[in-house]
């Protein structure tokens, strides 16, 4: 195993064979191996820096019914909200004061937020705060909106394609979703400038070894600036609620694994991993993560946006409480910076 491990930091890539030995290894010694060379060559690109993003959750609303997301559709028991304009603003001068220079707004896909309306929201940030970064993650939308929102000023976006492999995708999504779009969305979105972000669920119901292999490969094919992966974990109010969460152990490793595929990727230790293991993020950072995003939304709606069981939002993970996040990166030595922190992949 630890010569596949050196044969994937050194030409960024193993034959499908090779990656599945990786991702089903349990050998203690490899994977401490493993996580080593991959925080290496974090450290030699983004040097001992872990970037933050404000996440501002503007809508709890969709029109999608996925299976595994407690804001489908079909959940009647979901609490709904939507941030006004000013309120998304007001979180913003809350996040610049707080330190934070991304702001990324995610929500639901939820057609009261116009390309209008986006563009409108988008342009105030851009000139309260000249030099900040914005990311959207607002799920699919047509080439021309993205466009018009990129014009408008969007710097990043964030849209996770789940899984590459049609038949996994069409277990996780209903029918009148396709993952040909989904990835369209993603083309469209490097196409037109925007850092792009694509990632998965690890350990989504009927994932298997096989499927993430095509995971690797579809991230080969569009060279993503961020990528972000979490552990899957089941919503009550949901079709998955009794399928099994995704492993902490088996996030980390993919980390350290896309940390070597892609030495310049942005990657975060997500709010999943987070809610699944006490020190989750700590856990992801040392394996090759270098970016946390905060919860910046207003205290009252977070508790609504509820994608899964008892997600994280008031301790070390809410922008309020960066003085503890500093120090719990302080104290496995890396450091929270105030910058953009922009992507070094082209
Ligand atoms: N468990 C973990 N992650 C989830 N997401 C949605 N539902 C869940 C869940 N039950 C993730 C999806 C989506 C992102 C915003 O949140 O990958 O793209």
């Amino acid at each position: 195993m630890f010569e596949i491990i050196d044969r994937l930091v050194k030409y960024q890539d193993l034959n499908d064979e090779e990656f599945i030995s990786l991702l089903n290894c349990t050998d203690v010694a490899a994977m401490e191996y493993l996580t080593h060379r991959a925080r290496e060559v974090c450290d030699r690109n983004y040097g001992r820096k872990v970037y933050i993003r404000g996440l501002i959750e503007i809508s709890s609303y969709c029109k999608n019914n996925c299976y595994y997301c407690g804001i489908r559709r079909g959940n009647a028991k979901a609490e709904r909200y939507r941030l006004t304009k000013e309120e998304i603003l007001d979180c913003c001068d809350h996040g610049w004061e707080l330190g934070f220079r991304t702001f990324v707004m995610q929500g639901g896909e939820d057609n009261y937020y116009t390309d209008e309306l986006m563009c409108e929201i988008i342009r105030e940030i851009k000139s309260r705060y000249p030099n900040c970064a914005v990311t959207l993650s607002l799920g699919e939308r047509g080439e021309e909106s993205f466009k018009r929102m990129y014009d408008a000023g969007a710097d990043r976006y964030l849209l996770r394609h789940e899984t590459a492999n049609t038949e996994h995708y069409s277990k996780l999504h209903p029918k009148e979703m396709s993952l040909e779009y989904r990835k369209k969305c993603l083309f469209d979105l490097r196409k037109i400038g925007y850092q792009t972000g694509c990632g998965i669920m690890v350990g989504s119901p009927y994932q298997t070894t096989e499927n993430i292999v095509e995971d690797l490969h579809f991230m080969q094919k569009l060279k993503p600036h961020m990528i972000g992966i979490g552990p899957f974990i089941h919503h009550r109010d949901t079709p998955f609620a009794d399928y099994p969460n995704g492993s902490v152990e088996l996030t980390i490793k993919l980390l350290s694994i896309l940390r070597l595929m892609f030495p310049k990727v942005l990657l975060p230790a997500t709010t999943a991993l987070g809610t699944k293991d006490p020190y989750g993020r700590e856990k992801g950072i040392l394996a090759g993560a270098n970016v946390v995003m905060p919860n910046l939304s207003p205290v009252a709606t977070r508790k609504k946006y509820s994608l899964y069981d008892n997600k994280i939002c008031t301790d070390s993970e809410a922008a309020e409480n960066l003085a503890d996040l500093k120090k719990r990166i302080k104290a496995i030595d890396y450091e929270i910076v105030t910058d953009r922190g922009d992507s070094l992949c082209e």
